[in-house]
C-alpha cells in the first residue's frame, strides 16, 4: 500500500499560470496529489499571468482543463471543491516591477512558509521574473524557483539565465526541469541498476554489445510549430531528455542517493561525450522531417504544410551515434533516435548484451540472438530481459527467443502518476536530486551546439522521411554500417 505524507504548508506560485503547462500538467497533477491528502489545506496554489481576470473566471477555467485532462473517472465534484478553495489568481506582469501588487499582498505575512515559484513561460523571463521576486521582497529563507525547459536555446543563452537567476537563488534553490527525471521508469533505472546485483558486473564494455535509445512520437508538432521550427528535434528532446537517459544508463555507482552524489556523477558522463563536430557529424547522425504519410489509417499532413511560410530545414527527427569517452564504455555506441510523427509512440531503452563467443548452435539451423535488456518507457512502462530458450516439444530443438516480461502498472495494480506529480512534490520538500544542476544543463548544451556548428559546416541537409514510418532510410543505414539493426526494426 503507497504511503503518502503530506508536504508542509506551502506556496506555490505558478507563473504562467493561464498557459498550457499550468493548465494540462501542473494543476491536474496537483489534483491528484490533493486527493492523496498530500496537500495540506493551508497550503496555496496561486496562479500569476498578466491576464485581468478574477479569480472565479481563473478557476472556471481550471475546471474545464480538469474536466478534460484527467480520466473521465479521476474527476469528482467533492475532490475538486477542496482543491478550488486553495487556488488563486495574482494579476503580474513580470517585466513591470510595479504590478507586483496583488501577488505581493497575497503573499504578504506568509514568509515562514514554502514558497515555491514555478516559471512555466518563455525562458527569456526567467531572469526578469527572478529579479521582480528579489525586488519586490519576495524571496524568502525558505524559497525555491523552478524553471520550466527548455532552459535558453544553446550554451550562452543557458548560462546567461543561470547567471540571471543565480543573482536571486543560490544554486541548491533553483530547479531545473527535465520531465523525464520524474518518469516512473526513468527512476526505476536506478533501482534496477543499483538494488540488483545481477546486472552491475554485466555493465560494462565487453559483456554489452551497444545501447538503443528510442524516444518516438506519432503526433505531430501541432499548435507549437512556430516555436518549434526555431528549435527542432536535438534542441527539443535530444539535449535533455535524451541526454538525461544516457547519463542514468552510463554513470558509474553513487555513493548514495544524495542529490549530489547522484548529479556528481551524471555530470562526468556528460563530459566524456566525445564531441561531434563538423568532422565526424556526417557519419554520426541523420536530421530528417516528416511528409505527409498515414498513421494508424489516418492521412496527416507534412511539416512543411503544417508551417506557414516558405520552408524551413528544421528537423523533426535526430538519429545519433554517440560514444562515451571512458574505460567502462569505450567502443560500446550509443544509438539515439527521436522524432515526431513516426509510426507510433513508443519509447524504449534496449542494453544489446554481446554474442555468445562460441556457439553449440550451428547457423541457420539455430538462429541465436543475442539477450537484451528492455526497458520501455513508453506507452507502458516496464522491463523486459530477453532470453532464447529451447521450443517445448517432444521432438526436435529449437530455439527462440522469450521476454521475461514485468509489466509495472500490472504488478503494483496502481494508476501510474504522471511525471510532474513525483516533480512538484520533491520541490516542495526540498530534494533536487531529480533535477538538473547548471553544470549538467551547460555541459549538455556544450555538446549539442557543436552538433548544431557541424550540422552548418557540413552542410548536412535534412532527409524527409513519410509521416508514420520509423524516420528516413539514412537512420537504418546508421547501424547498417556497424552491421546493427533498431529494435524494434525500423
Ligand atoms: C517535451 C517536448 O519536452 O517532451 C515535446 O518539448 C515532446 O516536443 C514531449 O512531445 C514528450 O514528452 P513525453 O512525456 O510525452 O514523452
Amino acid at each position: 500500500m503507497a504511503n503518502f505524507l503530506p508536504a508542509d504548508d506551502f506556496d506555490l506560485v505558478i507563473f504562467g499560470g493561464t498557459g498550457d503547462l499550468a493548465l494540462r500538467k501542473l494543476i491536474p497533477a496537483l489534483y491528484h496529489r490533493a486527493r492523496d491528502n498530500q496537500i495540506t489545506t493551508d497550503s496555496r496554489i496561486i496562479a500569476a499571468s498578466r491576464g485581468d481576470l478574477d479569480r472565479d473566471t481563473y478557476l472556471d477555467r481550471v475546471e474545464e482543463a480538469l474536466r478534460s485532462h484527467l480520466r473521465e473517472d479521476d474527476f469528482r465534484d467533492d475532490e475538486w471543491r477542496a482543491l478550488r478553495e486553495r487556488i488563486h489568481y495574482a494579476q503580474c506582469d513580470a517585466m513591470a516591477p510595479d504590478r507586483w501588487g496583488a501577488l505581493g499582498d497575497l503573499l504578504a505575512g506568509a514568509d515562514d512558509r514554502v514558497r515555491v515559484a514555478y516559471l512555466a513561460t518563455a525562458p527569456g523571463l526567467f531572469g526578469p521574473i527572478a529579479a521582480g521576486l528579489r525586488k519586490n521582497g519576495l524571496v524568502t529563507g525558505n524559497s525555491r524557483i523552478v524553471l520550466e525547459k527548455p532552459l535558453g536555446r544553446d550554451y550562452e543563452s543557458a548560462r546567461e539565465i543561470n547567471e540571471q537567476v543565480g543573482e536571486c537563488f543560490a544554486e541548491d534553490r533553483i530547479y531545473r526541469i527535465d520531465h523525464y527525471l520524474g518518469k516512473e521508469t526513468v527512476q526505476n533505472l536506478l533501482a534496477l541498476r543499483f538494488g540488483n546485483s545481477l546486472f552491475e558486473p554485466l555493465w560494462k564494455r565487453g559483456t554489452i554489445d551497444h545501447v538503443q535509445i528510442t524516444v518516438a512520437e506519432d503526433l505531430g508538432v501541432g499548435g507549437r510549430i512556430e516555436f518549434y521550427d526555431r528549435i527542432g528535434a536535438l534542441r527539443d528532446m535530444v539535449q535533455n531528455h535524451m541526454l538525461q537517459l544516457v547519463c542514468l544508463i552510463a554513470m558509474e555507482p553513487p555513493s548514495s542517493l544524495h542529490h549530489d552524489a547522484v548529479r556528481n556523477e551524471k555530470i562526468k558522463v556528460l563530459q566524456a561525450l566525445h564531441p561531434i563536430t563538423g568532422d565526424n557529424v556526417r557519419t554520426t547522425t541523420v536530421r530528417g522531417q516528416y511528409k505527409a504519410g498515414a498513421i494508424k489509417g489516418e492521412t496527416v499532413a507534412g511539416y512543411l504544410d503544417e508551417l506557414s511560410g516558405d520552408g524551413s530545414t528544421t528537423e523533426t527527427f535526430v538519429a545519433l551515434k554517440l560514444q562515451i569517452d571512458n574505460w567502462r564504455w569505450s567502443n560500446v555506441p550509443f544509438y539515439l533516435r527521436t522524432g515526431k510523427r513516426l509510426n507510433a509512440k513508443h519509447s524504449e531503452i534496449v542494453v544489446q548484451f554481446q554474442d555468445i563467443p562460441h556457439s553449440i548452435f550451428p547457423k541457420p539451423q539455430f538462429n541465436v540472438q543475442p539477450n537484451r535488456l528492455i526497458i520501455r518507457l513508453q506507452p507502458d512502462e516496464g522491463v523486459e530481459l530477453s532470453l532464447m530458450a529451447k521450443e517445448p516439444r517432444p521432438g526436435g530443438f529449437d530455439l527462440r527467443p522469450v521476454g521475461l516480461d514485468l509489466s509495472f502498472e500490472e504488478t503494483f495494480g496502481i494508476r501510474y502518476p504522471d511525471a510532474y506529480e513525483r516533480l512538484l512534490m520533491e520541490v516542495l520538500r526540498g530534494n533536487p536530486a531529480l533535477f538538473m544542476r547548471r553544470d549538467e544543463v551547460e555541459a549538455a548544451w556544450q555538446w549539442a551546439d557543436s552538433i548544431i556548428e557541424g550540422w552548418a559546416s557540413a552542410r548536412q541537409k535534412v532527409e524527409s522521411y513519410v509521416a508514420g514510418s520509423w524516420g528516413p532510410s539514412a537512420s537504418s543505414l546508421l547501424l547498417d554500417r556497424d552491421d546493427r539493426t533498431w529494435q524494434p526494426e525500423s
